[in-house]
């Protein structure tokens, strides 16, 4: 039997069957202002919170300090997770290379390793003190600073890795998968959760949440409001 990962959106895993499959590599895409990175801390931290599992966040968009202040002001408390959710922005995993330079395990100052910095980093965090829940914040941040070229083959390989890792990871996307053409990882990931802001009426805005996939699971596609209230994300069916 697979391992699932609650999301704890309530009333939303009950739909994806019970929760997301160890080792699933997740796009969670939307436009700015989503909530993307508090959903995707969320589910790190109420998976620690009620379930004891570690995970690690790495934030490339926000510093840890504004990424715990918004969620903080949702009324979560990162220092009660602070053993279990490793936030890592990339100022400290730039400082943890640098103590590695010195054993020739990069290349040279201006080579641009970022992409393989990231990856050994993680493997070394991997092995060092397991983690079974990976947030990566954000791809097209990640794009730019690791230089991809070759964009396609590139995140083939990436994601390739990101499976053998075995961990179920959510990489944060910016584009809604059915408001542009697909763009490669959406075929890459296994899951999608995509999360909109849409106008109903003259004046009002509703956050929307839709499971766009899941391999191996037999999850509900529809629409659903999605709501932060109370600590808590949940959602009801849009009638
Ligand atoms: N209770 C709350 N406390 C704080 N922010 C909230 C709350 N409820 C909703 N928000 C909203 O959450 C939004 C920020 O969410 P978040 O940073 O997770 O979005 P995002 O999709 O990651 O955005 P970006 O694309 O800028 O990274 C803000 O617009 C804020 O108004
Ligand atoms: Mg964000």
């Amino acid at each position: 039997m697979t391992r699932l990962f609650r999301t704890f959106i309530q009333g939303f895993d009950e739909e994806i069957e019970g929760g997301i499959p160890q080792g699933h590599v997740v796009l969670v895409a939307g436009p700015p202002g989503t909530m993307k990175s508090s959903l995707a801390y969320s589910i790190l931290y109420n998976n620690a919170v009620e379930e004891g599992v570690p995970g690690v966040y790495v934030t490339m968009e926000q510093d840890r300090d504004s990424l715990e202040f918004q969620v903080s002001k949702m009324g979560l408390d990162p220092k009660k997770v602070a053993e279990k959710v490793r936030v890592q922005d990339l100022s400290r995993i730039r400082r943890g290379v640098e103590e590695l330079r010195g054993t020739a395990r990069f290349g040279t100052a201006g080579e641009k390793p970022w992409l393989d910095v990231l990856k050994r980093h993680l493997e070394d965090v991997k092995a060092t003190e397991d983690f079974f829940l990976l947030v990566l914040d954000s791809l097209p941040i990640l794009e730019i600073i690791s230089g991809l070229r070759e964009r396609r083959v590139g995140l083939f390989h990436f994601f390739g890795w990101l499976k053998s890792l075995k961990v179920t990871s959510f990489v944060i996307s910016e584009v809604a998968p059915e408001a542009a053409s697909v763009r490669d990882e959406d075929f890459l990931a296994d899951g999608i959760l995509s999360l909109t802001m849409d106008r109903v009426g003259e004046l009002d805005v509703y956050r929307r949440i839709r499971c766009v996939k899941m391999r191996g699971v037999n999850h509900n596609p529809g629409i659903f409001t999605l709501e932060f209230r109370d600590r808590a994300f949940r959602v009801t069916r849009v009638i």
